[in-house]
């Protein structure tokens, strides 16, 4: 069982196409996803690759000061929440509305800040992403519970 993977993405273009892959791999049932990493990271660009990859008509832009945006023109409803804003409230105010975005064949995204990792008490996708330099990205995928293992080997083939 696979619960990891870890991809380089030496461009934008790298960046792209992992997108297109693991929207091909949850376009079907849905997958609930936190993304994590330092502002400029590339959270939110793999975010917009996905919407693109999965036929999203709307513009996809940044959720940050709406904490929430939601796209209803693809065959599955996408939500993507950026909760850097919630910092000093904490995740726990919020955490029974997200297990809802959890259920039912939804994706949803969720740009968070650092210091909630780990807080989630349902089945999701981490995803990790770090600098690695220039236009060089490390994106590190995790499955949390065994409902997300099969996109996980999904993306290593
Ligand atoms: N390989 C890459 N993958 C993702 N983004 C990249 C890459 N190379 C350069 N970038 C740039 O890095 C920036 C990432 O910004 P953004 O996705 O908004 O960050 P975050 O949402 O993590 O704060 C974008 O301007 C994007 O064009
Ligand atoms: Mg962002």
């Amino acid at each position: 069982m696979q619960e990891n993977f870890i991809q380089k993405c030496e461009t934008i273009e790298d960046t792209k196409k992992l997108a297109y892959k693991f929207a091909s791999l949850i376009k079907e049932n849905g997958c609930f996803i936190n993304l994590f990493g330092e502002i400029g990271a590339g959270k939110t660009a793999f975010v917009k690759f996905v919407a693109e990859a999965l036929g999203i008509k709307e513009k996809v832009t940044s959720p940050s000061f709406v904490i929430l945006n939601e796209y209803h023109s693809a065959s599955i409803p996408v939500y993507h929440f950026d909760l850097y804003r919630l910092e000093h409230t904490g995740i726990s105010t919020i955490t029974e509305e997200l297990r809802e975005y959890s259920e039912g064949k939804k994706i949803t995204f969720v740009e968070w800040a650092e210091f909630s990792q780990g807080e989630l008490p349902f089945e999701r996708i981490e995803i990790n992403v770090t600098y690695d330099d220039d236009d060089s990205r490390i994106y590190s995928f995790k499955s949390i519970g065994n409902k997300n293992t099969k996109i996980i080997e999904g993306l290593s083939i």
